[in-house]
């Protein structure tokens, strides 16, 4: 047995979760609070409000910007500050995998505006408490679904193309504050969640490319969460990792 790992102030800081209802983001939420962070559940889902595994619960449309000030004041109040955010909420498990020109406008429309511009509204609306922190971080989750070329859901696929150019020039603009900006993308995780985006065959061809011959659980996402959210990676800002098992692009 090796000596447990301990992740530099990672039980000083308030974290906000989003998409934590369900799936991977339920994971970020339970293995954050396991390290003692002080984590404030988002999702859009009321089931989020009976997570044992954070310090509060909030009902928040992502894609709302009203919902995201709200957010913002109700924070406020309890908590005064921010010290991280994980912008992992989207539209994923229920998506209905078609060509792209058969992609409704309205589909494409809400979708982004999950995808991509509820990550830009939380930041900006919680930019003022995340200013009040002295070490804080975000983590926008991207996919590896951006890089592969994938057919049959191209709205997800340039939203999380956007996801991670964005991390970009955010990381760009709030390093003037000491905010810190990263992409954690995710290669294929299978969660509790049924859903159309990987088909069997699909599964196992991306298995064979992969260096790592098994799939990957919600579990194995939330180390670099965590990582990124602690004083640890205070250096590390403006990129975009992969947690793939080496799978290869093509
Ligand atoms: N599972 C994978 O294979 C995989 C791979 C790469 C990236 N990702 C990304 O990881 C994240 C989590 O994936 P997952 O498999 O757990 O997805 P999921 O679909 O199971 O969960 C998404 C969560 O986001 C919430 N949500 C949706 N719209 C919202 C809104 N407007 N406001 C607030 N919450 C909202 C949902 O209620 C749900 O709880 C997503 O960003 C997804 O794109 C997943």
């Amino acid at each position: 047995m090796g000596a447990e790992v301990s992740y530099t102030n990672i039980d000083q800081k308030v974290v906000v979760v989003t998409g934590a209802a369900q799936g991977i983001g339920a994971a970020y939420a339970q293995r954050l609070h396991k390290e003692g962070a002080t984590v404030a559940a988002v999702d859009l889902s009321q089931a989020v409000l009976e997570s044992e595994n954070c310090a509060s619960g909030h009902v928040v449309d992502v894609s709302d910007p009203d919902s995201c000030r709200a957010l913002a004041a109700e924070l406020q109040e309890r908590y005064g500050r921010v010290d991280g955010l994980l912008n992992n909420a989207a539209i994923f498990s229920t998506i209905q995998m078609k060509p792209f020109w058969e992609i409704e406008p309205a589909e494409w429309d809400r979708l982004m505006a999950v995808n991509l511009k509820g990550p830009w509204l939380l930041a900006s609306a919680l930019l003022p408490l995340l200013r009040k922190s002295s070490a804080a971080s975000i983590i926008n989750i991207g996919s590896d679904a951006a890089l592969m070329g994938r057919p049959g859901y191209l709205h997800y696929v340039a939203s999380k193309g956007g996801v991670a150019a964005m991390t970009f020039s955010m990381s760009h603009e709030l390093g003037e504050f000491g905010i810190r900006v990263n992409t954690l993308s995710p290669g294929p995780v299978y969660t509790e969640v049924a859903r159309e985006t990987v088909s069997p065959e699909q599964k196992q061809a991306m298995l064979a490319t992969q260096a790592l011959h098994r799939t990957a659980g919600p579990d194995d996402m939330t180390s670099l969460a965590v990582f990124l959210l602690s004083d640890d990676s205070g250096y590390l800002t403006g990129q975009t990792i992969s947690v793939n098992g080496g799978l290869v692009h093509r």
